[in-house]
């Protein structure tokens, strides 16, 4: 299973909102296409959504060529199409960082040349950073079992949500640094949260995990703290969606309830994260934004009504875990430990 693949200047992106029932591709020819992939989580997690988003403004700045503009308006339009592509959702920076990487790679390449030439400059950045993003979980992978697997010993770890290979263009972040593990022969058993409501653990992860032979246990989201107490659970890992400047960490809901629960049985809590989900213009947790979903993906589940069809409901799909209670965060630059402003700004200014 391969989550997106360029091919024949179209986008194939794996519709996962099908598996694991059914492996069917989308194939995006317009940019409009894989925004609405993205909207729908057909692709999802933080940097699939980047990689995609990157092939998309390939499709815009080609649709956009063929009518012929000046550099001028095709700038504009290019970066009209940008927009549309941030908005799609707007809790994982990697969606906006992938954008302005497209785009200010656009500007520098029309001052010197031609739209169509720009087009195929275009293509290639987006190839780079499919590459870079596969190469950046092999890294985060290393260090993270470096960090994990000091003991040597076979490790029990929970995760939450999917931070696998179908959230990047690669072997994953928290499920990289897992798959690293198990490949040196350091993972006993893994716990999947099934997280609620869309059950990217219960359909993803698990999937993942049994198509690698790696152990894994699926439980309901409410049953993590009993887990812990009487499961030995070694260290928790979970992927990020957007990292303040202070470390504060936004990821899929629920995350931060796991975070609690692992202070509270002394489990040590990372977070597996590329440096293209800090976002070090937010001081803090507070300026992250919240994306809300459909109250409908509450109200049901799995497609069959759960509760009365016009309760009330509240939906954030994300929460954001503060950084007092994360012990490392593993990037693809090392690891990052009990990070606050302080630290991350020595990390980032020595490591770039
Ligand atoms: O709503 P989703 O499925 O896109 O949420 C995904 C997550 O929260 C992941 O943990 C995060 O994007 C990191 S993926 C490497």
């Amino acid at each position: 299973m391969k989550t997106l693949a360029w091919e024949h200047h179209a986008l194939q992106l794996l519709d996962q909102t099908r598996l694991p029932g059914e492996e069917r591709y989308l194939c995006c020819t317009r940019w409009q296409e894989v925004r609405d992939a993205i909207r729908i989580l057909a692709v999802r997690g933080a940097p699939a959504i980047g990689v995609a988003a990157a092939y998309a403004m390939v499709l815009a700045a080609r649709d956009i060529a063929a009518d012929e503009p000046d550099k001028t308006q095709f700038e504009i339009r290019l970066a009209e199409a940008g927009r549309g592509l941030d908005g799609a959702r707007p809790t994982a920076v990697n969606l906006h960082w992938a954008v302005q990487q497209q785009m200010n790679l656009a500007r520098r390449a029309l001052s010197s040349h031609t739209v169509a030439e720009t087009v195929e400059l275009l293509e290639q950045g987006a190839c780079t950073i499919e590459r870079d993003d596969a190469e950046m979980d092999r890294r985060i992978g290393r260090y993270g079992a470096g960090e994990l697997g000091k003991s040597r010993q076979p490790l029990t770890i929970l995760t939450h949500c999917n931070a696998g290979a179908l959230a990047t263009a690669g072997i994953g972040t928290a499920l990289g640094v897992i798959r690293t593990l198990h490949s040196q022969g350091l993972v006993r058993q893994v716990y999947a949260d099934e997280t609620r409501p869309l059950l990217q653990g219960a359909r993803l992860t698990v999937t993942e995990l049994m198509d690698d032979h790696i152990p894994v246990t699926l439980i309901t989201d409410n049953m993590a703290a009993w887990v812990m107490k009487t499961k030995g659970i070694d260290a928790v890992v979970v992927g990020a969606d957007r990292i303040a400047a202070n470390g504060d960490t936004a990821n899929k809901i629920g995350t931060y309830g796991v975070a609690v629960l692992a202070r509270a049985h002394n489990v040590p809590f990372y977070v597996a994260a590329p440096a293209s989900t800090f976002d070090l213009t937010i001081p803090d947790g507070a300026a992250i934004p919240i994306e809300e979903r459909n109250h409908d993906e509450v109200r049901s589940l799995g497609g069959i009504v759960a509760t009365r069809p016009d309760v009330d409901v509240f939906n954030p799909a994300f929460d954001v875990t503060p950084h007092d209670y994360i012990t490392g965060i593993i990037t693809e630059k090392g690891v990052i430990h009990h990070p606050d402003d302080a630290i991350l700004a020595t990390f980032f200014r020595k490591e770039g």
